[in-house]
């Protein structure tokens, strides 16, 4: 299934990007940038740094008021209400992104979608989609690493809503103003959430400065 990408152009404003500022993840990307550090490292760094997105992604999370036992009386505690988050992970480096996502928020359902770039006719062609129940009254957190050209991220966010989903947030490690762009226009109602807004684009399409390809350091591959 070919999907439209960034094209689709709105009059809506658009939500801002919200550059995550803290010095443990300013620390960490600088260490997961590095082309020295090691598969494993990489992938350490790549947990850390999604427990901390998480953190923020899950900031404004609905509670509900929940009466418990301490060891000394009763009290009204709070807790999540209900199942309301799922992951969607765009493959396969969002899949890095998971784990430290999921050590916080364990009870939450994952989707995944899969997206190639047809080489001719450069379109954003679907090969994968499962998507967990009740989709469209979820808050969506869609996670993938780099947020590049963007035309992937707007197409994948494009078949989430043809799926029903409306609370959707898009959370990465690095971004592009043409990435921000591109998604922004095709999705003016989405949130993205990015750990830092890198200077631009590659003649390969790769961010610069970047990290290089995120999937190949997450998975060992080349
Ligand atoms: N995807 C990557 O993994 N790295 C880039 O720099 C761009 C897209």
């Amino acid at each position: 299934m070919i999907i439209e990408g960034c094209m689709t152009s709105h009059t809506v404003t658009p939500v801002s990007p919200l550059v995550l500022d803290h010095p443990l993840i300013k620390h960490k990307l600088t260490h997961l940038r590095r082309a020295e550090t090691s598969t494993a490292g990489f992938r350490r760094l790549v947990r850390e740094l999604s427990l901390l997105m998480c953190y923020e992604a899950t900031r404004d999370l609905p509670l509900e008021p929940v009466e418990i036992q301490t060891p000394l009386e009763p009290m009204q505690g709070e807790q999540l209400a209900g199942p309301d988050v799922c992951f969607i992970s765009i493959l396969r480096a969002g899949n890095g992104l998971l784990d430290g996502m999921l050590d916080l928020v364990p009870f939450a359902p994952v989707g995944h979608i899969g997206l190639y770039r047809d080489p001719e006719t450069l379109e954003a062609v679907e090969y994968y989609l499962k998507l967990p129940s009740q989709v469209s009254s979820r808050r969506c957190i869609v996670v993938d690493p780099m947020l590049a050209t963007g035309h992937s991220a707007a197409a994948a966010i494009t078949r989430l809503k043809e799926k029903g989903a409306r609370k959707l947030l898009f959370t990465c490690l690095l971004s592009t103003p043409q990435g921000i762009a591109c998604l922004q226009q095709a999705h003016p109602d989405v949130q993205i959430m990015t750990c830092a807004i890198d200077r631009g684009l590659d003649e390969h399409s790769y961010i610069v400065p970047g990290l290089g390809d995120a999937g190949d350091r997450l998975f060992g591959t080349r």
